[in-house]
């Protein structure tokens, strides 16, 4: 019998298992053969929201949640934020190495390449109404460049998926940017290949009528700082809407853009907009302790706390309560900040919040130095997808040269009716809540 196994008994049969353990875990196939007879289609793992099972291998990011430890590729998230930019970052997430300084010049070339967008994408994203979410029209935007790059659907040339990489990377803050220009009634600026990654973004947001825009050096340097804290997070819901989707050998366009979709939830990447308003609804220091017994009573959630994996402290928040600090110092103060850390204080000491083991994640604070830099909320998820479009395919790609992967077809434990005979609709009943517009 393998050391590394578990035995099994079932109960129902009294028969007797051994399981193999594959890297401290189950396979969940291994479990197919306990059966209770021939015609028993043998048992399998039930698990809604995918709470204790691994979906993949991945090299890319470790999470210690329990320790509060992040690392991209080995390397601890603080130093990369301290040391790095993030291209730098991007670089390694994506091939696994930190560049050389010839590397990373090369690869901030390549990219820099890649910014422009075709006239149609421009005209494409004119057709939104003046009031569409810049999250929707990135979404939508993404998706539509499929349409543009056909030779995407190659997904097995290295070649290809390298340069739909590029573009992607290369073409996500100019979507971001004309997204928020358009749904400010303002002319499109087209990028500025002589800027940084975050400069350009910054000067394609905001560059009025002077001839070049000259992005604040601490400003630039603490969205670089932002975007690095951003740019990969292991299996969470988009990264693995991302799999799913890229499961199917769909292009990478539309992969991301689903995989956007899927950031755009409240529950996920669109969290730091809800902070920013519920920050807003609090409204002053005195009102804080109202909105606490709210959330214990189960009234509403408090937006920017708990997370799935961390269950001490998101490392994130941390980094980015300092990124704050640097940032406060060239706008001044945002007063949301003290309303911020009233609330943490009181959570971080009540019985509620330390039973439950919730803290402030990565979206607690990052609205909050959103808002200083000058962007409004709608934009703050587009913020979030720029940086993560590097982590979505980094993990695609590492799908898509995984042997053991399949397309994502989970099971399901059927709970409906059995078989029934057909009704004549003359001899049907009103169907007890049905869908109504
Ligand atoms: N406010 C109040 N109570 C909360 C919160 C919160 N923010 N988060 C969790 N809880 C409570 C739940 O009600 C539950 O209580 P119960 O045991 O009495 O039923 C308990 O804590 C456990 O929470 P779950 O919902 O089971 O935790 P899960 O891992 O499923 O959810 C999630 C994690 C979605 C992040 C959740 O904490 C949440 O909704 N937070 C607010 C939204 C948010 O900030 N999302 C951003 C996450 S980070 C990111 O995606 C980048």
């Amino acid at each position: 019998m393998p050391e590394e196994s578990l035995t099994i008994t079932d109960n129902r049969t009294g028969a007797s298992y051994t399981v193999p353990l594959f890297k401290g875990a189950v396979r969940a196939m291994d479990l197919r053969k306990i059966k209770t007879g021939p015609d028993d289609f043998g048992l399998m793992t039930y698990d809604p929201a995918f709470m204790n099972t691994a979906s993949c291998q991945s090299a890319i990011t470790f999470i210690d949640g329990d320790k509060g430890i992040l690392r991209y590729r080995g390397y601890p998230i603080d130093v990369l934020a301290e040391k790095c930019t993030f291209l730098e970052v991007a670089y390694l997430i994506l091939n696994g190495e930190l560049p050389t300084e010839p590397e990373l010049k090369e690869w901030t070339r390549k990219v820099t390449l890649h910014t422009m967008l075709h006239e149609n994408t421009k005209q494409f994203m004119r057709g939104f109404h003046h009031d569409a979410h810049p999250m929707s029209m990135f979404i939508s935007t993404i998706a539509a460049l499929s349409t543009f790059y056909p030779a995407a659907h190659d997904i097995f040339s290295r070649e290809s998926r390298d340069l739909q990489i590029l573009r992607l990377i290369g073409k996500v803050p100019t979507i971001a940017a004309y997204a928020y220009r358009h749904s400010r009634g303002l002319p499109y600026v087209y990028p500025d290949n002589s800027l940084s990654y975050p400069e350009n973004f910054m000067s394609m947001l905001w560059k009025m009528t002077e001839p070049k825009y000259e992005a604040n050096p601490a400003l630039a340097r603490a969205l670089d700082v932002l975007f690095i804290l951003h740019a990969d997070h292991e299996q969470n819901c988009s990264t693995n809407t991302m799999r799913a989707v890229g499961s199917s050998q769909a292009d990478p366009y539309v992969s991301v853009a689903a995989a956007a979709a899927a950031l755009s939830g409240p529950l996920h990447g669109g969290a730091n907009e809800e902070v920013l308003r519920m920050l807003d609804e609090i409204g002053s220091l005195d009102r804080v302790p109202e909105h606490i017994k709210k959330v214990k009573a189960g009234e509403v959630k408090l937006m920017g706390f708990g997370h799935r994996v961390y269950k001490n402290y998101d490392p994130r928040a941390r980094i980015i309560k300092k990124a704050a600090d640097a940032v406060f110092e060239v706008t001044g103060r945002n007063p949301k900040l003290e309303i911020a850390l009233e609330l943490e204080r009181i959570a971080l000491q009540d019985d509620y919040f330390v039973k439950r083991r919730l803290y402030p994640n990565v979206d607690f604070y990052s609205g909050i130095i959103y808002q200083a830099l000058g962007f409004t909320p709608e934009i703050f998820t587009v913020l979030f997808a720029i940086p993560r479009t590097v982590g979505w395919l980094a993990q695609w790609q590492e799908l898509l040269g995984d042997s053991e992967q399949k397309i994502a077809r989970p099971r399901q434990i059927y709970t409906g009716h059995d078989l029934r005979e057909f009704v004549p609709i003359e001899a049907r009943e009103k169907t007890p809540a049905a869908v109504t517009a």
